[in-house]
């Protein structure tokens, strides 16, 4: 009898039994691939590893005293205070990002606290591992390494070398015999992971999985692992960019949402303390069109330059491009411009940009977007110490943000003497002495009092 088959969506995970070219939940084209139907492992995942029998919760002992600082502080920041004994973490992120070395470096530094890491590679070998932890300067008694794809042996060799660290790079190049599949798959990726998560929570070892995003959803991706592991980091980025950025989407220890900032050298990750002053490092000062605005990534405020290119359209349809923010958010603004401000833009082409490649879709973004749109429009410049945030509403009003106070002292800190802010925000505001603050209420009394 052939064998019983399902297709399963390599992106999100979504199983039917017939092919589909569309994936119907995340929406992704061709990513279907058949896989055979193994009879199913009734307890998978940590249930597995657990007791069986329900407990009292004000008995259950919250001992997560085994936190392992990793030094690295903007790791630390993203883990909520470094890396949980017996924890399973994922680290995604697209090929040749840098989560290879980031994991080096982070062997270093467990290593020089005296803790042994075990390093699992399926894509390099020993000596290439090596070649490159010389170029980041890694060395160390208690670091191991093993260039080995079967999960059955790499769980079998952890078992018997109880490291503190377990690093698997990457799932994808696992196997395991009884899954028929190729490695890649999502039942190999996801099996595998399953076991993983098994030694973490049976053995007390941290482990980390690294995950490849691939765009054709030719491997299955870090997304079909998300409810397995306790913790997901994403490392993002441009690759021709220098700065990338380390976001945690679910962290079972810990808040969500905070990001680490590192920027890629020739030796290797180093962390960028102060984002703001890198993000603004090199920006134009007093052109038309450029304005800086502050925005918050987790509990962080971030200074960043919005910039923007208004020009005549010579073809009939005016184009609009928005490279780093909400597409949508730009055209809704350019309308509210044309209404509310009586910019006539019907005949322009309107180019957004956020300088240094940051991706923002936070709404507190909208005055500087509708700013920059403005002042490249007309001319006019914003003053180079002027910085403007706020959220902009259908009919032309302005509304307040959260986390105003945190934003104002981050402004303040890199020396800017003036910010616009909504007028719902002022008495938060008026709290952060040494700034002159300028409030407005709607986007006529904004293009007014922004602008020179
Ligand atoms: P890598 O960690 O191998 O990426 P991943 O594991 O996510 O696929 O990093 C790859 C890129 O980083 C590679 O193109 C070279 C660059 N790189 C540096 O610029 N400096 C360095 O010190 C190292 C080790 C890598
Ligand atoms: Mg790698």
């Amino acid at each position: 009898m052939a064998a019983k088959t399902r297709y399963v969506c390599a992106n999100c995970g979504y199983e039917t039994v017939k092919w589909l070219g569309k994936c119907p939940d995340c929406g992704s084209f061709s990513t279907f691939t058949e896989e055979e139907v193994l009879p199913k492992n009734k307890r998978t995942g940590f249930a597995a590893a657990s007791a069986r029998t329900p407990v009292r919760l004000n008995t259950v002992k919250t001992d997560i005293e085994g936190r392992t600082k990793t030094d690295i502080g903007e790791l630390d920041i993203v883990l909520g205070g470094g890396f949980v004994q017996g924890s399973l973490t994922l680290v995604g992120g697209d090929p040749g990002i840098g989560k290879s070395t980031l994991l080096l470096q982070i062997c270093q530094k467990l290593e020089q606290k005296g803790k042994t890491v075990l390093y699992v590679s399926g894509e390099e070998s020993a000596q290439q591992i090596k070649l490159r932890a010389q170029r980041l300067g890694v060395e160390g008694e208690n670091l191991l390494l093993l260039a080995e794809t079967d999960v059955n042996t790499i769980i079998a060799t952890a078992v018997e070398t109880k490291p503190d660290m377990l690093i698997i790079d990457s799932v994808q190049t696992m196997y395991l015999d009884s899954v028929a599949s190729a490695p890649g798959s999502v039942t190999q990726v996801r099996e595998s992971a399953n076991r993983f998560m098994q030694l973490a929570k049976g053995d007390n070892i941290s482990v980390v999985l690294v995950g490849h995003v691939t765009k054709d959803g030719s491997l299955a991706g870090p997304r079909v692992l998300e409810h397995i592991v306790d913790t997901v980091l994403y490392f993002e980025g441009q690759r021709n960019g220098n700065y990338r950025l380390l976001r945690s989407v679910k962290n079972r220890f810990g808040g969500t949402n905070e990001v680490g900032v590192f920027e890629m050298s020739g030796t290797g990750l180093k962390e960028v303390k102060n984002p703001s002053e890198y993000m603004l490092s090199g920006r134009p000062e007093d052109v038309p069109g450029s304005v800086i605005t502050c925005i918050m990534e987790g509990s962080r405020p971030m200074l960043i330059e919005v910039q923007s290119l208004v020009a005549y359209t010579n073809f009939g349809i005016p184009r609009r491009m928005a490279t780093g923010t909400d597409y949508n958010r730009v055209i809704m603004l350019i309308a509210v411009l044309e209404k509310c401000a009586d910019l006539q833009l019907g005949n322009y082409d309107a180019y957004v940009n956020l300088a240094g490649g940051m991706k923002i879709t936070e709404t507190s973004l909208d005055c500087a977007l509708a700013v920059a749109m403005a002042s490249a429009y007309t001319g006019k410049n914003v003053p180079p110490d002027t910085v403007i945030f706020g959220e902009i509403g259908l009919t032309g009003e302005i509304r307040g943000v959260s986390m105003v106070r945190q934003r104002i002292s981050e402004i303040k800190k890199l020396g800017f003497k003036r910010c616009i802010i909504p007028r719902a925000n002022l008495k938060e505001a008026a709290a952060v002495k040494d700034m002159d603050i300028l409030s407005v209420n709607s986007v006529k009394e904004l293009m007014k009092v922004s602008m020179k």
